[in-house]
């Protein structure tokens, strides 16, 4: 079945999501209350990725990471779906048959995009695609691993603006037998500054022509979706930064790409409603005291703009109960309709740019060397990937 928009479903292997709209992994973000959220708000019908989880820890038990990598009820019979990282075949391989065997994952995402500093430093994350055969051999352990369960990769435009890798990254996804790759239409040095290079995914659509290809970057409204499939011609669109406080976003998108009007935005008290119940899925998931925590990093995304709540923005990142929540919550004064100039306001990430580091000589030889990368299969350490992503 068609979307009543100009745009056919996405397929990722068996999947087929419709409207063509994918959450993105964000570390810290995606776990399952929120996207449990947005699943509600979306009828389930979008693609919702798991925050990242480092192979080699998740093998090796991990408690946290296992409890990250797990989904809720409400995620029964519709595509679960998890981000990988690593940079050993061995451990993404061995996490890969957990995720599929174990855990019912229908769709494993793997992450060569991470910026972070150490992580590039010692040829992980975005530095992997310098070195497309060892790149090549991480790709092909996943797919195999995963039997018939689809795998993709996401990936920036390469290291900086001299430094393109994406072409690279997206011919390996195809020769190995991924279901679709996604491009963060930036560069490592970018992070997350400046506007995302569509054109760039324009050029990936062209060059990768056997399996779908979506764009990733600075989709805030459901129009931006839109724009992004038409400017570009891509097969799907990632959503990230746009949803953080906004889960209703993918009620947007499925209007949109049904050709039906957005709703309104919400109103200071409706969002109230949707923070109190996050809130309890957070506490649920986490413990009240853990998921309290996380509630911290919330509020300010959901209540940002509103004016009414300045003044109680500082007690709700003390709360650390779920009743102290709700006092606070039913205290708020009046209602007020949603501040549509916050709604492209960046959420998260500054403005920095940075030099990425890479290990002494990694560039000589990218193509002949498919040693393994020396270092650090920590990109995971889940609160570094919150503050730098992928
Ligand atoms: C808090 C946060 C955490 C992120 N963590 C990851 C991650 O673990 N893996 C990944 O591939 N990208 C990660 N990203 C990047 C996003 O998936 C996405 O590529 C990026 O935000 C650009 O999309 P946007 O402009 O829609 O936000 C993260 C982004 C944010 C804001």
């Amino acid at each position: 079945m068609t979307t009543g928009s100009a745009f056919a479903p996405l397929r990722i292997g068996p999947l087929t999501i419709d409207p063509p709209v994918v959450l993105a992994p964000m570390a810290g973000v995606t776990n399952a209350p929120f996207r449990t959220l947005c699943r509600r708000f979306s009828a389930q019908r979008c693609l919702y990725v798991g925050e990242m989880i480092t192979a080699r820890a998740f093998v090796d038990g991990h408690a946290r990471t296992r409890h990250l990598a797990t989904f809720s009820a409400e995620e029964a019979g519709v595509p679960k779906s998890i981000q990988l990282y690593g940079t050993r075949e061995q451990d993404l391989a061995a996490a890969t048959a957990i995720l599929v065997g174990e855990e019912g994952a229908d769709h494993i995402d793997l992450n060569f995009g991470c910026p972070v500093r150490k992580v590039t430093a010692s040829g992980g994350g975005a530095a992997l695609p310098l070195r497309p055969r060892l790149l090549a051999r991480l790709v092909r352990a996943v797919v195999t691993a995963a039997g018939s369960v689809p795998v993709t990769m996401k990936f920036r435009i390469g290291i900086d603006e001299n430094l393109t890798t994406c072409f690279d990254a997206g011919k390996v996804g195809e020769q190995e037998g991924c279901a679709a790759i996604a491009l963060h239409a930036r560069t490592a040095a970018q992070l997350y500054s400046g506007a995302a290079h569509w054109d760039s995914i324009a050029a990936l659509k062209r060059a990768v022509t056997s399996i779908p290809v979506l764009g990733n970057g600075d989709v805030f409204e459901a129009g931006d979706a839109l724009r992004m499939m038409r400017e570009t011609g891509c097969d799907g669109v990632v959503v990230g930064r746009g949803c953080l406080g906004r889960p209703w976003l993918f009620r947007d998108l499925c209007a949109a790409f049904d050709g039906a009007p957005v709703p309104a935005q919400p109103s200071l008290f409706q969002v109230r409603e949707v923070l109190r119940e996050h809130a309890a899925l957070l506490a649920t998931f986490f413990g009240e005291r853990i998921g309290l925590l996380h509630v911290r990093k919330w509020t300010g995304w959901y209540l940002r703009g509103y004016c009414g709540v300045r003044r109680v923005l500082d007690a709700l990142c003390r709360v650390s109960t779920l009743e102290g929540l709700g006092a606070i919550l039913d205290a708020f004064p009046r209602d007020e309709p949603c501040p549509l100039a916050s709604l492209r306001a960046k959420r998260c990430k500054g403005g920095q740019t940075q030099q990425v580091a890479l290990p002494a000589g990694f560039l000589t030889a990218r193509f002949e060397d498919d040693a393994e990368v020396a270092g650090r299969d920590d990109c995971a350490d889940a609160d570094e990937a919150a503050r730098h992503g992928g």
